[in-house]
């Protein structure tokens, strides 16, 4: 979902390649739809009806990450009890991701590089090289080149992926995006119920347009989805979408709640008096020329108050 120009950009990019083999490097913060994008490339290709399969290289140890990808042999190392088909294997004739490609560790990147190159992978524990007929699209949050400056990404591999490269904004960027995916994710998530859909307050739109979200769409989508559980209205105020910007701390939300009975400023006030004068009685058991010094009020006035309040001095005489 999108209609702003850098969207559109990326969507036009995306068509573009989707029909051609060469390596994608998508780049863009957490959350701005690389995967997204990814499957629809792989989608929009000739490689559709083949798979697409995702692997994350930063979730999967470096001594595991090798055979996942590129398969093993039975016994090939301790362990290895059966023979394992790799993910490069598994996608033949379709599309591998590779996200988080900054993550893979550098023996993984030589291995990466040769098997893009040469179309072949060499299965752990085996020397015979594979066959395979694999798209391959990267992802990574990274500045990649900056990694290969400091010597973490290999240069070769860098520029072999980097055939194509697309950027997805931020979503601060692209701000004219929100009204639509705000409406989208809505829709998602309450189903198209005919019986009373929740809305959204203007005030909180107009908070969700200049706040910076810094996980993009997926903390756009998941805070819409924590917002429609926990909204109370037939619209999603703002503190429904920014609990944390209205947060206040344990002892105050038990006033609040008590606050929340009383309508008018004087029975709030009366009410608040009360729980001080009674507080500050318990710490001082009962002595008036002490409440009076810690309140900075003359001791008449506080006698006052206790008479008003029903208070009895003696009650908290020996209270510990
Ligand atoms: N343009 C869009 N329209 C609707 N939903 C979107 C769009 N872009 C992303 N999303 C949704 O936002 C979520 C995050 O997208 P995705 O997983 O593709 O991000 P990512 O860039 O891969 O993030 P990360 O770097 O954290 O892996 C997903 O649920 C995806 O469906
Ligand atoms: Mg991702």
């Amino acid at each position: 979902v999108g209609k702003s120009q850098s969207f559109q950009r990326v969507l036009r990019e995306a068509m573009g390649v989707a029909n051609t083999d060469s390596t994608v490097l998508l780049t863009g913060e957490t959350g701005t739809g690389k995967e997204l994008i990814a499957q629809t490339i792989h989608n929009l290709s000739d490689r559709f009806k083949n798979p697409f399969v995702p692997i994350n290289c930063g979730a999967i140890p470096e001594t595991l990450l090798e055979s996942e990808l590129f398969g093993h042999s039975k016994g090939a190392f301790t362990g290895a009890h059966r023979k394992k088909v790799g993910l490069f294997a598994r996608a033949n004739g379709g599309t591998i991701f590779l996200d988080e490609i900054g993550e893979a560790p550098q023996s993984v990147q030589v291995k990466l590089l040769r098997a893009i190159e040469t179309k072949e992978v060499i299965p752990l524990g085996t020397t015979i090289p594979q066959k395979v007929d694999v798209r391959v699209i990267t992802a990574t949050n990274k500045d990649l080149m900056k990694e290969v400056e400091e010597g973490n990404f290999r240069k070769d591999l860098y520029f072999r992926i980097n055939v194509i490269p697309i950027h997805l904004p931020p979503l601060r960027e692209r701000v004219e995006d929100i009204p639509l995916l705000v409406q989208y994710f809505l829709t998602k998530f309450q189903g198209d119920g005919s019986s009373g859909l929740k809305g959204i307050l203007p005030s909180t739109m107009s908070m969700m347009l200049e706040y910076d979200w810094p996980g993009n769409i997926r903390e756009l989508e998941n805070r819409i989805e924590r917002a429609l559980i926990f909204s109370k209205g037939s619209s999603i105020a703002p503190a429904d979408m920014f609990p944390e910007k209205f947060e206040t701390s344990g002892q105050e939300e038990e006033v609040d709640e008590e606050f929340d009975a009383i309508t008018d400023y004087s029975t709030a006030k009366a009410s608040f008096e009360k729980r001080y004068i009674i507080s500050l009685m318990h710490k001082c058991k009962g002595n008036i020329s002490q409440v009076a010094r810690i309140a900075g009020r003359h001791r008449p006035e506080i006698y006052k108050m206790i008479r008003k309040y029903k208070i009895n001095p003696r009650d908290f005489k020996s209270s510990e």
